[in-house]
């Protein structure tokens, strides 16, 4: 143990097991003396952790160093200095590449090399340093826990890798090139993990993966186990009252995994189930694997099974060669579903896709489609919150509230919740009346307890 505290800034981009991996990271250098910091300007190590889905949020990597190279020539006039390391998908992406396109950058570190951090920072005090390898050995096993002081500090809800890569090969998809091939971890490690997380006090957890319903690992009884399985067995951990899984595919909805809908009561009815086109046309070009017969037929069974399911997904507008009736397939298929909430993009050429080399449509005609599939998606979003005016649901409360006296919370379907409480404190799950709706944030009221004894003194 290091005993002057070093200050460590990690900036994330792009989707949760971003945000999940900085934690990690953060783990793995607190053994060093780092403490995290809220801001870049006084920190000792910035690590960016990137995102390489698309290409607006690969090139912000590069304006965010140009940044960072100013804040740390500020801090050398003073005598002092800065690290500046590079992590997630950018950097497994173009790893050397960007100590040439970015000087200043001390290391690049890709998503499968965090357990190494600690030998990796202390090698680029001396020189610049690229790991953007797929290590033999397993990070999970090497990377230590946060202590019970951090896990609290991050909430009552929290994010636990069981899978990571993808072996689909969308053709419009990075992921499978710079995550790599599909590994699932160990169930007993995946259940150390989630006993931890709730002996710590969070009460609600996600499992994530790339591809997270493809999970395949290795049971404690040596069989191979699959994700309906695992949500079963976290289940029964004293302490967990809330389940999530993202992101998944439709060709890996299993008959356990849609039996478990039916059967946890822990598993939320909110599912995000991307579908990125409702064209067969289109899905067939994507690689998906599905027509958008077959997606309307999985959601059939998945809602037979949990009736309360709501759902989100992602779309994308313009992949090459899509016409104007693929695009209009794609808001059929949206009117038919009625999402919850969704992601939509507009096509984004990567480098070393297959997409990448077909014709392409004007960038115009995207964008177009784009703002035409957002407007009928926020309909349906906003038509969804009205729907749940005057419904009960349960609220993981998980944050201090916007006014004096509120508390804000979690719904079923991830909607934030104000209540009025004087009572409630972060980490509880409480039964609420939902009795209004703003643009992005429900307001309820406790169930059960008179409003007198919520009044605060
Ligand atoms: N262009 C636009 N959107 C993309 N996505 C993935 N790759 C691309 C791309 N090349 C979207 C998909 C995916 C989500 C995470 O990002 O909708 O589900
Ligand atoms: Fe990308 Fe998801 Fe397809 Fe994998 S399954 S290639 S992550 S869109």
């Amino acid at each position: 143990m290091n005993s002057h505290p070093k200050k460590l800034f990690v900036r994330s981009y792009g989707c949760q097991m971003n945000v999940y991996d900085a934690q990690r990271m953060a783990d793995a250098l607190a053994p060093e003396g780092y403490v995290e910091t809220q801001v870049p300007d006084d920190a000792d190590l910035i690590v960016l952790n990137t995102c390489h889905i698309r290409e607006k949020a690969a090139e912000k990597v590069y304006s965010e160093l140009g940044r960072m190279r100013e804040l740390r020539a500020e801090r050398q006039t003073r005598g002092e200095d800065m690290m500046i390391a590079v992590a997630g998908c950018v950097a497994q992406a173009e790893g050397a590449e960007i100590m040439k396109r970015a000087r200043g950058v001390d290391l690049v570190v890709g998503p499968q090399s965090y357990h190494r951090l600690p030998d990796l920072v202390a090698r680029a005090k001396a020189g610049k340093v690229v790991d953007t390898e797929f290590p033999a050995e397993d990070k999970f096993a090497h990377l230590p826990a946060a202590s019970r002081e951090k896990t609290l500090a991050r909430g009552p809800a929290a994010f636990l890798t069981v899978q990571e890569g993808c072996d689909k090969f969308c053709t419009f998809c990075v992921v499978p090139y710079t995550r790599g091939a599909e590994v699932s971890r160990p169930v007993s490690q995946v259940v150390a993990e989630a006993e931890r997380l709730a002996a710590h006090g969070v009460r609600e957890i996600t499992l994530l993966g790339q591809n997270v319903n493809a999970f395949h690992g290795e049971g404690p009884d040596g069989k191979v186990w699959g994700l309906g399985r695992l949500l079963v067995r976290i289940a029964g951990i004293p302490g967990v009252a809330r389940l999530r899984y993202t992101t998944s595919h439709p060709r890996d909805m299993d008959d356990e995994l849609i039996a478990a809908h039916r059967d946890l009561k822990e598993l939320m009815p909110y599912l995000h189930l991307p579908v990125q086109s409702g064209s067969d046309r289109i899905l067939d070009a994507m690689n998906r694997g599905h027509t958008a017969r077959d997606y309307l037929a999985l959601i059939d069974r998945i809602r037979a099974a949990q009736p309360d399911l709501a759902l989100s997904s992602d779309f994308i507008t313009g992949f090459p060669g899509e016409t104007d009736e693929d695009f209009r397939a794609t808001l059929a298929l949206v009117r038919k579903v009625g999402y919850a909430s969704s992601f939509s993009f507009k096509y984004s050429p990567r480098p070393g896709t297959p997409a990448a080399d077909m014709d392409q449509i004007p960038e115009a005609v995207r964008s177009e489609r784009l703002l035409e599939l957002q407007a009928l998606l926020e309909d349906q979003r906003q038509a969804f919150n009205r729907s749940c005016v005057g419904r009960e649901m349960d609220v993981l409360f998980d944050r201090a509230g916007r006014n004096q006296g509120q508390v804000a919370g979690r719904s079923p379907y991830l909607q934030p919740v104000q209540v009025d409480s004087s009572t409630l404190g972060i980490g509880d799950v409480a039964r609420v009346r939902i009795v209004s709706n703003g643009t992005n944030s429900l307001f309820g009221e406790r169930v059960g307890v008179p409003a007198d004894m919520e009044t605060v003194a």
